[in-house]
C-alpha cells in the first residue's frame, strides 16, 4: 500500500476555474455565476477544495431518491472539513422501469459523469448510489476520470413482510409469476403481493445487483468500511453521509485518487467476495467493465478461478432466507470480508478510501450473528461461485451453480456415471416478446427435460442487454409442479432471480454468435465438469448453417428506437468484456493527463 503525498491549495484542480490571474477574463465569468445564488468570493478563492455531489436521486429514479434528503448531511460533512460542495445531477437509472432496459443507461450515464467530473472545477467527487446500474456507472467514471472520488450507497429498504414471513424484493416478484401462471393467485393478489416488498425509501433489500454492487464499491475500497448495507432509513446511514462528506475533502489533501485504489488486487478481493456474498450474476459484467476502465485486464475466467469455489457466508435472498436488515445487523460486508480474510483469500494489504488498509478495516469485524453471516468453516454452500462455460455455440457464459435445486439437480443431473452432465433438446426463442408469445404453445412439446433458449436479448440484439435468460416452464408444467428448466442466453437475468440458467453467452447472437445458428429441437449436451456446452450437430451442419444465416444477412434484431441506441449499438463490447463502450475504454486517468484549458 502506497500512501500518497500531501499537497498544496494552489495545486487544487479547481484553481484552473476560480483562482487564475493569467486568464482573468475567464477567472472572472467562471467565479460570477456561482456568486448569484449566494456563495461568496472567499468560499470560492481562498482555497477551499470544491467536491462534487453526484445525485443520482430523482423522481424517476425511487431507489435513489432519499439522496435528495441525505446529501444534505454530505455538504454538512463537506462544509465541516472546509471544503465546499456543488451538488449536479446524474443521469437518472432506475432498473425496473426504464425501457428497453437500464442496462442502456449505464454507458450513458458513464459518459455524462466523465463530461462533469473532467469538465468542471472540481477537486474532489462524492458518487451516490444505489440502484443497480448507478453503481458500476459511478465506478466507471471514476476511473476514468481520476479525481479524488468516494462512493455513497442510499442503502437498502428495510424488510419487506407478509405477516411473520419476509418478503424481498424482486425475489417475490419471481415466485409470484410463477402462482400467477398457474392460476394460484389473481392479479389484483399479484399486486398486493408484490408491494409487500417496498417498504421503505431504499435500493432492493435481498442481494440483488444493486446491494451487489453497493457491497463491491465497499470490497473495492471505495467507500467507507460497513456503509454498503446501513439500511436506508437508519440513522447510521444519515452519519455515514457526513463521514462520506468530511472524508473526501481529506482525500484532496492526500492525492488519493481512484485509480490508488482499484488495483488488481481489488478486483480479485471483489470476485472473492461477490462467491461469499452470494451476488448477483450481473456483477461479473459490472466488475469486469470498472476493471477495463481502470486498466485492469480481468475476465470470465478470472471469476471461475478465483470465485468459483468459495462458500456463500451470506445468509441473504435469493440464495439465503434473510435480508438486508439482518444483514447489517449481523455485521454486513466487513464481517464477509473478515471471514474470506481469515481463510486467506484476501489481499489485505489493498488500500481504501478512508487511508487505511482492507486488513486494518477489518480488526475486530467478526460476524455478529453466525446463522445470518456463517462462519467460513460453515458455510450455506460450497461452491458459490460461477463456472465459466464455453463449447461450440459460445466463448464465455457464467453459470451459478449453488442455486441448482435438488428437484433440479434430480430431474437433470441424476445419470450415476455422469453426474455433472445432462443433455436435452431446445425449444428457442428470439427476444423475450418472442418468448411470451409462443411458450405456452403445445406445438413446441415442450417437457420436463427441454432446455429452453433466449437469444437476441445481449447488448447489441437488445439494446443494453435484457435481462430475459430465466424464463419460466409453460403453465401446463408449472401446474405439474415443474417450476424450473435449464435456461442458456445471451442476455443477462435479474439478480434478484435465483434461477440456475447459463447467461451472458457471448458473442451473442446479433453479433455472429453460435446461438443464432440454433434450430427447435437441436440437442445440446451441458457437461458442468468440463465446464463445455456442446451442440450435437456435426460440422458440416454447421457450416451450412452458417452460410445459411450470412445469406439472409445475419441474425436479425429490432431497429433502433433512439438515437443512443444506435450509437451504443455501434460500439458496445459483449458481456464478458464488461458491456462497455469500445472507444472509452483507452481514456485512463483524464484528469491528470488531461488538464483544463
Ligand atoms: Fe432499483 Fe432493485 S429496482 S434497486
Ligand atoms: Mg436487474
Amino acid at each position: 500500500m502506497a500512501k500518497p503525498h500531501r499537497i498544496t491549495p494552489d495545486l487544487l484542480r479547481s484553481r484552473y476555474w476560480f483562482d487564475n490571474p493569467e486568464h482573468p477574463g475567464t477567472t472572472a465569468l467562471c467565479i460570477e455565476r456561482y456568486l448569484n445564488y449566494g456563495l461568496t468570493l472567499e468560499e470560492l478563492t481562498s482555497g477551499k477544495p470544491i467536491i462534487g455531489i453526484s445525485q443520482s436521486g430523482s423522481d424517476l429514479t425511487p431507489c435513489n431518491r432519499h439522496h435528495i434528503e441525505l446529501v444534505k448531511r454530505v455538504k454538512d460533512g463537506v462544509r465541516a472539513a472546509g471544503g465546499v460542495p456543488f451538488e449536479f445531477p446524474m443521469h437518472p437509472i432506475h432498473e425496473n422501469v426504464r425501457r428497453p432496459t437500464a442496462a442502456l443507461d449505464r454507458n450513458l450515464a458513464y459518459l455524462g459523469l466523465v463530461e462533469v467530473l473532467h469538465g468542471y472545477p472540481l477537486d474532489g467527487v462524492v458518487l451516490t448510489t444505489g440502484c443497480d446500474k448507478t453503481t458500476p456507472a459511478a465506478l466507471m467514471a471514476a476511473a476514468t476520470v481520476n479525481i479524488p472520488a468516494i462512493v455513497l450507497s442510499g442503502g437498502p429498504m428495510l424488510n419487506g413482510w407478509r405477516g411473520a414471513e419476509r418478503v424481498g424484493s424482486g425475489t417475490i416478484i419471481w415466485e409470484l409469476r410463477k402462482r400467477l401462471a398457474a392460476g394460484d393467485i389473481d392479479y389484483a393478489e399479484f399486486l398486493s403481493r408484490a408491494s409487500d416488498s417496498a417498504p421503505s425509501i431504499g435500493h432492493c433489500n435481498t442481494m440483488g445487483t444493486a446491494s451487489t454492487m453497493n457491497a463491491m464499491a465497499e470490497v473495492l475500497g471505495m467507500s467507507l468500511p460497513g456503509s454498503a448495507v446501513i439500511p436506508a432509513p437508519y440513522k447510521e446511514r444519515a452519519m455515514v453521509a457526513f463521514d462520506t462528506g468530511t472524508r473526501v475533502v481529506e482525500m484532496v489533501w492526500e492525492d488519493l485518487r481512484p485509480l490508488d485504489v482499484l488495483t488488481r488486487e481489488a478486483f480479485e478481493n471483489a470476485v472473492v467476495t461477490c462467491s461469499g456474498l452470494g451476488g448477483s450474476s450481473n456483477a461479473p459484467v459490472h466488475i469486469n467493465a470498472i476493471a477495463r476502465h481502470a486498466g485492469v485486464e480481468l475476465t470470465n475466467d478470472d471469476w471461475q478461478r478465483l470465485g468459483y469455489e468459495v462458500p456463500l457466508l451470506a445468509n441473504v435472498m435469493p440464495a439465503g432466507a434473510y435480508l438486508c436488515e439482518e444483514f447489517y445487523r449481523a455485521g454486513g460486508v466487513p464481517a464477509v470480508l473478515h471471514e474470506l480474510l481469515q481463510a486467506g483469500k484476501l489481499h489485505g494489504d489493498v488500500l481504501t478510501v478512508n487511508g487505511q488498509t482492507l486488513a486494518a478495516n477489518l480488526e475486530g469485524q467478526e460476524t455478529r450473528d453466525a446463522e445470518v453471516i456463517r462462519r467460513y468453516a460453515n458455510p450455506l454452500v460450497a461452491y458459490a461461485g460461477f463456472l465459466n462455460l464455453k463449447g461450440n455455440l459460445f466463448d464465455s457464459a457464467l453459470m451459478k451453480t449453488s442455486v441448482i435445486s435438488p428437484d433440479f439437480r434430480a430431474r437433470f443431473l441424476s445419470d450415476p456415471d455422469d453426474p455433472d452432465a445432462f443433455e436435452g433438446k431446445v425449444a428457442v426463442f428470439d427476444g423475450s416478446e418472442d418468448y411470451h408469445a409462443r411458450i405456452d404453445d403445445p406445438q413446441l412439446g415442450i417437457d420436463e427435460r427441454t432446455i429452453l433458449v433466449m437469444r437476441g436479448a445481449g447488448p447489441v440484439g437488445h439494446p443494453g442487454g435484457a435481462e430475459v435468460v430465466n424464463m419460466q416452464p409453460p403453465a401446463a408444467l408449472l401446474q405439474r409442479g415443474i417450476e424450473s428448466l435449464p435456461c442458456l442466453g445471451d442476455g443477462r437475468q435479474s439478480g434478484t432471480s435465483g434461477s440456475p440458467s447459463i447467461l451472458n453467452a457471448a458473442p451473442e447472437a446479433a453479433t455472429g454468435g453460435g446461438l443464432a445458428l440454433l434450430e427447435d429441437g437441436d440437442r445440446l449436451r451441458v457437461d458442468l465438469q468440463r465446464g463445455e456446452v456442446r451442440l450435437l450437430v456435426d460440422d458440416v451442419e454447421l457450416a451450412e448453417r452458417r452460410q445459411r444465416l450470412e445469406d439472409r444477412g445475419g441474425y436479425i434484431y429490432p431497429d433502433h428506437q433512439t438515437p443512443w441506441q444506435e450509437i451504443q449499438r455501434s460500439m458496445v463490447e459483449p458481456l464478458d468484456r464488461g458491456m462497455t463502450l469500445e472507444p472509452a475504454t483507452k481514456y485512463r486517468d483524464v484528469a491528470r493527463r488531461h488538464p483544463p484549458r
